[in-house]
């Protein structure tokens, strides 16, 4: 079977949605299927033309303002009308990460995703929200922080290489909740002095206390 992965974070290759594809679509070589690669920037034509005969669509991008990307969400509406012809009973899967804890916190995303699937005339597979997603840029998927990820995706792949569907599952980091806001404000920190920006003239209210 041959499986298209979308890539639809505008950070491409240096996206935690990549480093998604690159574990899921090693997976699927491993389970024997054929992996094309593709991004939400490759435009309608492109994406029609690499869907063609392929039994399973993945998409993974990054949770914007509780939503799906605008880029991907443009090329959603572009291709909705010709894709079931280019993928006929095609499977749509979908793979949101957000900045915050919660990998719920992707639910609208995924339902906008199947409503895409629905508009589409394609068959649901299924979703997977992931939390803490900015980790991923840095650990490596299945050992540590990630590793339920990794059996997520072990899962994901085994439902795809079945053209099977499944419920949406929601993963939260595998540390606890403190320690990652606590990383997060030392990377947010360090970020602000980077470009000039102190501690102080960080916290200050220019407007006075609320
Ligand atoms: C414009 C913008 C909007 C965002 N909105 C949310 C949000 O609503 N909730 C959330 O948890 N994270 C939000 N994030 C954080 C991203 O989802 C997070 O950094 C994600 O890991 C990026 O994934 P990527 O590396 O695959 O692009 C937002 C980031 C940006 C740049």
């Amino acid at each position: 079977m041959r499986a298209l992965l979308v890539n639809g974070s505008p950070r491409e290759k240096r996206s935690a949605s990549a480093a998604i594809l690159d574990a899921l679509g090693g997976r699927l070589e491993r389970g024997g299927a054929g992996v094309l690669r593709g991004a939400a920037g490759d435009g309608e034509a492109a994406m029609l033309e690499a869907a063609q005969g392929c039994a399973a669509i993945v998409f993974a991008f990054p949770l914007y303002v509780d939503g799906v990307p605008s880029g991907l969400l443009r090329l959603m509406e572009g291709i909705s009308g010709g894709i079931s012809r280019a993928a006929p009973g095609a499977h749509v899967y979908a793979v949101a990460n957000n900045g915050f804890y919660e990998g719920r916190q992707n639910a609208p995303a995924l339902e906008t995703m199947k409503l895409f699937c629905a508009a589409a005339g394609l068959a649901w597979g299924q979703g997977l929200g992931v939390g803490g997603g900015p980790m991923l840029r840095s650990a490596p998927i299945g050992r540590g922080p990630a590793k339920a990820l990794g059996g997520a995706l072990d899962a994901l792949a085994l439902n795809i290489l079945e053209g099977g569907s499944s419920d949406d599952v929601f993963l939260d980091p595998g540390i606890p909740r403190f320690l990652y806001r606590r990383m997060g404000e030392m990377g947010f920190r360090a970020r602000a002095r980077r470009n000039g920006l102190g501690a102080r003239r960080l916290y200050a209210r220019p407007y006075g206390d609320p």
